[in-house]
């Protein structure tokens, strides 16, 4: 009975813990091993050809404005669905896991343009702090 309290106190904790776990982080100018894989996918997509080296906009609206409203649901859908009548195109593939991060590519890419957004990572190529 003990023993299956403390389970669930156990699954509990970390449930909180869990919850706690930041969206990304940024040290001295680096970022976490996964939000410089964001950085990767958005590279890799050529999300700048429509939105801007630097997030900016371009064609595509400032997703420095559009990461402060839109919700995390919201940003899914779009990027996996796009408004291809409105120009923004589709990316299915980023519904992929990413081996090194076991994170799926367009939540990489979320926690990378949040932090763009917020104003705390750094803008351009960013480097991990953990290798
Ligand atoms: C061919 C040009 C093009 C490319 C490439 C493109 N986008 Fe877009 N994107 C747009 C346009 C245009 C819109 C505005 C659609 C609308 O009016 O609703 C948009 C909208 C968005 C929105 C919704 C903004 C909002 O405020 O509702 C997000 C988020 C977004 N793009 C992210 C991305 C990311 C990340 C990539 C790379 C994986 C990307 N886009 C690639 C053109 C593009």
């Amino acid at each position: 009975m003990y023993k299956g309290l403390m389970f669930f106190f156990t699954l509990f904790l970390s449930g909180i813990l869990g919850a706690a776990d930041p969206l990304y982080v940024v040290k001295d100018g680096k970022v976490d091993s996964a939000t410089e894989k964001g950085f990767k996918v958005w590279r890799a997509s050529a999300c700048e050809r429509c939105h801007g080296n630097n997030q900016q906009g371009l064609v595509g609206p400032s997703l420095i404005e559009s990461l402060k409203v839109l919700s995390y649901k919201e940003f899914v859908t779009v990027m996996i669905e796009g408004r291809n009548a409105k120009g923004m195109p589709a990316h299915p593939h980023l519904n992929k896991v990413d081996e090194g991060t076991g994170k799926k590519k367009v939540d990489l890419l979320y926690a990378y343009l949040k932090g763009r957004s917020d104003g705390k990572v750094p803008k351009g190529r960013v480097r991990s702090f953990e290798k």
